[in-house]
């Protein structure tokens, strides 16, 4: 049995898998309609979500199986001081796959120890947002045709946002990537992604603060919020929110195939005037969201791929 935790859970060549099967489910979503008939998807939310768990849903429907769960700690037996380790003993009783959103770093791979069935992280606090990353390399591969040889600019909350210490992590196993992290000092990247990812990896790498500087330089723009819920200090929220705002005239700036990518919700980080323009490729993030998460459900419960 196998779980999701973090990014590198997965080889390269699984991963190339996962990439590969949520491409061919992107053109043919039909053939698969019926593969995951008889299995139950529970999703677990401790933590508000839209995207994360809607599509997961919407991922196992669209495999012929059905879901259950809860999207607030409050309507779970959490309330009562039930342990992550007993409702996941007691919620593989119910499914055959979980899905995993906790404000606790941990939590998912903490469930996954306990679980008869394989669990998913959904995202652990600041921590990891595995599949976010699935979806943001396979929108990556679409735009730009390759997964190395690319300078990256991650932009905004560096320090909470999990989905960039995801990606980099997966990132850095393809040759030559190199990274600009543009973030106000407050907001820098953790030092253990520098010290236990960047560094062995023999990544190139770059702490700046100006977004109109770095964007003539990049090829792949990732954006992400300032992340209110991690913030200990509402006055530290309120200073660094709106710190940086992409916009129509500063993505004149940038390289006319720089695609910008964001995990959303967006708040003020990206102008609704970029939307337009066909750099803007966080909302096919959303659609692959689906396709990747049919795939990897198929993966974890070893589900075969139709022949026609
Ligand atoms: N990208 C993402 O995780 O969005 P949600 O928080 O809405 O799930």
């Amino acid at each position: 049995m196998r779980h999701f935790i973090t990014p590198t859970d997965f080889t390269d060549k699984e991963t190339q898998m996962v990439l590969d099967l949520a491409e061919r489910i992107a053109a043919n979503p039909a053939k698969y309609s019926h593969v995951a008939e008889g299995k139950k998807l529970a999703t677990l939310f401790y933590e508000p979500s839209t995207r994360t768990r809607l599509s997961f849903e919407s991922a196992m429907l669209s495999l012929g199986g059905t879901t259950l769960g809860f999207s607030g700690a409050d309507q779970s037996s959490a309330t009562k001081g039930e342990t992550v380790a007993d409702t996941a003993r007691v919620v593989s009783c119910y499914a055959d796959i979980i899905a995993m959103r906790h404000p606790k770093e941990g939590a998912p791979l903490c469930a996954s120890m306990f679980s008869r069935v394989p669990v998913i992280n959904a995202g652990d606090g600041g921590h990891s947002h595995p599949t976010q990353t699935l979806i943001d390399l396979m929108t990556i591969r679409q735009r730009k045709k390759r997964l190395d040889h690319l300078t990256i600019g991650f932009c905004g909350d560096l320090k909470f946002g999990r989905t960039v210490h995801s990606l980099v992590n997966s990132l850095v196993r393809y040759p030559d990537n190199r990274f600009y992290f543009i973030s106000p000092e407050e907001l820098r990247i953790p030092d253990y992604l520098i010290e236990d990812t960047l560094i062995p990896a023999g990544s190139r790498y770059m702490e700046v603060t100006c977004l109109e500087d770095t964007l003539p330089k990049l090829n792949v723009l990732y954006m992400t919020r300032v992340q209110k819920e991690r913030f200990f200090n509402e006055d530290d929220y309120l200073r660094l929110k709106g710190i940086y705002t992409l916009t129509a005239d500063k993505l004149q700036l940038a390289s006319a195939d720089m695609p910008v990518l964001h995990p959303l919700p967006r708040v003020d980080e990206i102008a609704m005037d970029v939307d337009q323009d066909s750099r803007a490729a966080y909302f096919d993030q959303v659609q692959n969201g689906v396709y990747i998460r049919m795939a990897l459900i198929m993966m974890l419960l070893g589900l075969a791929e139709p022949q026609t």
